[in-house]
């Protein structure tokens, strides 16, 4: 198990605003590397903080555990007022609330990391955040609570953001905890091909099974390389690249997800190497009954295809059944689901 190497208090401080899944392994695995961290949070996660310590493990068998103090989780969102840096955790749907809060207490210059999934985030921070420095990033990996306190992450890759000078003198920190931030001048294309993975969330949640089984089944893969074809051709036409995020360049990920079961296990053996018990992070809003992430997923490819004058309905759809799931519960077996999608997409097509 890592120890804490000390923190000073003289250290850049870090402010993880919205400690859930996310900002808790952040903010422990920052921790655990000497950082000067806090972790701004709502009173549940702080209950549970108080009684269980922070334990942060990944899948390569790093393990870290921690007692935080007052100081390190707070629910008042003014200790924002002393970052040098802050990483913005909290869901899409969250957004506008933190920018609001953030702008009632950041220093002009400092700079802001949108550590969220969407392509929009980022921008809707600048827009209320004019003196900050925001830059858009991305977060590859999976990470989940798996006992209280205890925040996992679980497959590979590495923090992404947008190059801003602000950020150079953070690199060796990220580096030392082992959180690796890289700087990158192709935000937009890296963001877009996360999201075509991303668009797995509304299946999964639809299917209303783990991850293993939904992906196993060849109807939800025939769901979701619809999805990303749509959202691959509307980027060919809006000029967006696709950077190499799997072992599979991305253009051809919905050619794999289409193959039969026996091959696709045979090729695609890594995707499937996947806790059984898993689910997305959509499927667990649904069930807690809180807004899903849809509109920042599928809801930004519609909006794509409407600047530029085309239609995305199978992304449309997609985004229409999560919000009647949030109504009605209804859930989707996979070749019922793929008809659906098929259904949209010929009337869209006549
Ligand atoms: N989890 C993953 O594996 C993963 C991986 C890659 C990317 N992401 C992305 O990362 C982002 C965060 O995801 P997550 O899974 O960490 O979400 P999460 O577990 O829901 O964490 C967000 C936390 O922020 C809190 N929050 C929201 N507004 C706040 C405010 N104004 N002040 C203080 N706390 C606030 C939320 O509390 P309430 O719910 O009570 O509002 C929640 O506890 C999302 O965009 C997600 O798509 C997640």
């Amino acid at each position: 198990m890592v120890q804490a190497t000390s923190s000073r208090s003289s250290s850049p401080r870090i402010v993880v605003f919205g400690a859930g899944s996310v900002g808790c392994y952040v903010g422990g695995r920052l921790i655990s590397g000497g950082a000067n961290v806090v972790m701004i949070g709502r009173a549940r996660i702080g209950q549970t903080l108080k009684k269980h310590p922070l334990v942060v493990t990944d899948y390569q068998s790093f393990e870290f555990q921690t007692q935080l103090t007052p100081e390190q989780f707070t629910e008042d969102p003014a200790q924002v007022a002393e970052a040098d840096l802050v990483l913005v955790t909290v869901k899409s749907a969250a957004t506008t609330e933190a920018a609001l809060t953030l702008a009632r207490h950041l220093k002009p210059g400092t700079p802001v990391i949108s550590l969220q999934n969407g392509i929009s985030n980022a921008e809707e921070l600048r827009q209320h955040l004019p003196n900050a420095r925001v830059c858009a990033g991305m977060i590859p990996f999976n990470v989940v609570q798996k006992s209280p306190g205890h925040f996992h992450h679980g497959t590979e890759g590495h923090l992404m953001a947008e190059r801003d000078d602000s950020l150079d003198a953070f690199l060796p920190l990220f580096e030392l905890c082992g959180l690796p931030l890289e700087l990158r001048d192709d935000m937009k294309s890296v963001m877009w091909s996360k999201l075509l993975l991303n668009l797995n969330n509304p299946i999964n949640a639809l299917s209303n099974v783990p991850l293993l089984e939904e992906l196993s089944d060849r109807s939800y893969r025939r769901c979701l390389a619809a999805a990303q074809r749509e959202t691959l051709s509307l980027m060919g036409h809006a000029g967006i690249d696709t950077i190499k995020l799997t072992a599979i360049p991305m253009r051809l990920v919905p050619v794999v997800m289409s193959l039969p079961d026996w091959l696709f296990k045979r090729l695609a053996s890594r995707m499937l190497a996947i806790d059984p018990i898993a689910r997305s992070s959509m499927w667990e809003d649904l069930e807690a009954g809180r807004p899903t992430e849809v509109d920042w997923i599928n809801g930004e490819v519609v909006r794509l295809a409407e600047t530029l004058n085309k239609s995305a309905p199978v992304n449309r759809r997609l985004t229409e059944l999560v919000h009647e799931c949030e109504k009605t519960r209804r859930r989707w077996p996979g070749d019922e689901l793929l008809a659906e999608l098929r259904a949209a997409l010929r009337k869209a097509n006549s």
